[in-house]
């Protein structure tokens, strides 16, 4: 349990994997989303949470960025306590595609269903599954949970949300297909929207971690107190992101890392260690699936220095 990790080995782990990170320079910064492409290429942040609610951090770890797509998971989460799990396996699926993240080719071959909560095609499909009287209650409900598994208030960037909703063409073209497919549950115009809203909100590695320690204390967020989903589902998101958190990577991270892990263009990444603690990562530059190289690093040097793969317990 986390009460294993002195303060002393964890502040040390986040300093070191900050460093470590630093060394790598390969990447770039996403460019089809037009505010990405205009951060800070330099920013490096780390941040460890652990499930008993200390807070560990390293670099520029309170810099807010753009969550992107580790916003599928907490929209999965509100969904998958509304509905339950076997609907969300049903209705979307709960396994890799082995394909990029925004793969109309893995939605056609599916015959129109997602596979993946955690791929574009998937979180849309969720995203259409929120209830609620109208698209802005809808999208409160979305919001509230980015705040309750963050601990605080999370807020829509216009600025992301602007670049992202003038260039989301591919988005479009996949509501549509899951609209035809009968696997888009709302208005497919509607659906994307609140996708896109999702991922235009801002947080910082710090909030990152945050949200991942609620996931590993079973839903329990544990820097407020406040419960935030119900304990039976942390096992079944945890598995979505051990398979397609980092899409066509995630194999690679599994075999190397060992943790369940999420990441987003934005340049974070999370890694949740089960009833321990969370590390969450952030930098612009990403690598071809779409996932931070410097915050793969950092997560990699926590896990590794912890010995924190949960394949090798
Ligand atoms: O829908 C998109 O393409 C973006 N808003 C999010 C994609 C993303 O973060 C993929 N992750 N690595």
């Amino acid at each position: 349990m986390s009460e294993n990790y002195s303060d002393a080995m964890l502040k040390q782990a986040v300093g070191t994997a900050h460093k470590e990170a630093l060394k790598e320079t390969a990447g770039e910064n996403a460019s089809y989303i037009p505010y990405l492409a205009s951060v800070d290429s330099n920013l490096c942040g780390a941040a460890i949470v652990t499930a008993d609610g200390r807070v560990f951090e390293a670099g520029d770890s309170r810099f807010e960025f753009a969550i992107e797509s580790i916003s599928k998971v907490f929209t999965l989460a509100l969904v998958m306590d509304e509905v339950g799990a076997p609907a969300i396996r049903d209705k979307v699926g709960a396994n890799p595609t082995g394909m990029p993240f925004n793969s109309v080719l893995a939605l056609e071959l599916a015959k129109g269903k997602p596979l993946s909560p955690l791929v574009n095609a998937g979180a849309i499909a969720t995203a259409s599954l929120v209830t609620g009287s109208d698209t802005e209650a809808r999208w409160q409900r979305i919001l509230d949970m980015q705040s309750a598994f963050a601990g605080r208030g999370i807020s829509l960037s216009d600025e992301v949300n602007e670049s992202e909703q003038t260039t989301n063409f591919h988005n479009r073209a996949i509501a549509w297909i899951l609209y035809s497919a009968g696997t888009c549950y709302s208005d497919p115009l509607e659906a994307l929207d609140i996708y896109t809203r999702q991922c235009s909100t801002l947080i910082s590695a710090v909030d990152l971690a945050t949200m991942g320690a609620t996931l590993a204390n079973h839903g329990v967020n544990p820097v407020t107190g406040k419960t935030v989903i119900k304990k039976e589902n942390t096992q079944h998101i945890l598995a979505e992101m051990m398979m397609e958190g980092l899409y066509t990577a995630s194999g690679d991270f599994a075999y190397e890392v060992g943790l369940p892990g999420k990441s987003g263009v934005g340049g974070g990444i999370l890694a949740v260690v089960p009833g321990k603690m969370a590390i969450a990562g952030f930098a612009p530059p990403l690598d071809p699936s779409g996932n931070s190289i410097r915050g793969q690093a950092a997560v990699r040097s926590v896990a590794t220095q912890l010995n924190l793969n949960l394949f090798a317990q």
